[in-house]
């Protein structure tokens, strides 16, 4: 029997997503979503945001781009589910359930509140409860396979742990998801060399007007080898970038042109420009497209929200009838 897995995501609204988020995340996720037999429900955090992200127009600017971003770069919306967290209000309730079933010690341990809580005074309790929201998110949805960075692993231990602690004591009612860590997913260099993060600044934005994205590529560090010399291209953050997305023979042609000499870190930056925006042309004007017309995005995602809630509603009743309410 052909059987179906349920895979699902959420995804982070900070703003506009940049390479490192395309390569490393986008793109993967998209490409196991039209894996045959996986049915993919990726939904925008915008719960998790409120933690940091307090400004309306902000979190709705930041939701938008996202959203037009996975829709430009490719992913089908219409087989599978696309989603605001926000909009799915049963997630809140089993929250509040499964905080009742989460020792208080998991979440003192989590890194997520770890790493932040060295001053608790500036600190709100969202940010001590995120992993069990987390959770909800994807027990709601009786979800297979979650695949996230290394950095969420212990989110989904925690998940996995309330999940099976609730099915111990009322019966199977939660589907135990399973992690999907590409531990061989890329670190992408930003214009710095350290890895790409919006927190580094070091970002390439390619869904930026071509004025703005130049300068970023423009900004790229390099050496202070003169024109003339020859060149280690495995040494530059220029070629670092320009391979990750140019097929290989574009590649190798560059790689030789550092060597050779007389090929300086201009001409890189500029044939850098070039291949991404012609590389990413379509996605480019589709995403401009969809920006301009909000309304169409908003009914995309409702559509998707209205599915998910088909599937959130039952889950939370069969909850609800374990717990006797
Ligand atoms: N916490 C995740 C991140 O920072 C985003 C997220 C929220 C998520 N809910 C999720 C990821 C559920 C996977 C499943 O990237």
């Amino acid at each position: 029997m052909f059987v179906m897995a349920r895979v699902l995501t959420g995804i982070q609204s900070s703003g506009n997503p940049h390479l490192g988020n395309i390569l490393g995340a986008i793109n993967p996720s998209i490409k196991l979503s039209k894996e045959k037999g996986n049915e993919s429900l990726f939904f925008i955090a915008d719960l998790h945001s409120l933690i940091n992200i307090k400004d309306s127009n902000v979190r709705k600017n930041n939701t938008l781009s996202i959203a037009a971003a996975w829709i430009a770069m490719g992913f089908n919306y219409k087989n599978n589910f696309f989603y605001r967290q926000s909009k799915i209000t049963e997630v809140c309730e089993l929250t509040w359930y499964l905080n009742c079933f989460t020792p208080y010690p998991m979440l003192v341990n989590s890194h997520s509140f770890k790493d932040k809580s060295t001053n608790l005074s500036q600190i709100n309790s969202g940010l001590f409860t995120y992993p069990i929201l987390m959770a909800s998110d994807i027990l709601l949805y009786d979800a297979n396979i979650v695949p996230v960075g290394k950095d969420q692993k212990q989110h989904l231990e925690i998940t996995r742990d309330i999940a099976k602690t609730f099915n111990h004591q009322f019966g199977d009612t939660f589907i135990i998801p399973e992690c999907s860590v590409d531990e061989k997913v890329m670190t992408i260099p930003g214009t710095d060399g350290k890895k790409m993060s919006k927190t580094y600044n070091n970002t390439i934005d390619i869904f930026l007007d071509e004025k703005n994205l130049k300068k970023q590529i423009m900004s790229i560090i390099t050496d202070s080898k003169g024109l003339e010399e020859s060149k280690i291209a495995d040494d530059c953050n220029v070629y670092k970038i320009y391979k990750l997305i140019a097929n290989m023979k574009d590649a190798q042609l560059m790689k030789e042109k550092y060597l050779t000499g007389g090929f300086g870190y201009g001409h890189a930056k500029k044939d850098l420009l070039e291949l991404i925006l012609e590389k990413y042309k379509e996605q480019r004007v589709e995403y401009f497209k969809l920006l301009s017309d909000k309304e169409e995005i908003n009914k995309i995602l409702e559509e998707g929200e209205r599915k998910a809630k088909n599937i959130a509603i039952n889950v939370l009743e069969r909850v609800k009838a374990k717990l006797g309410f």
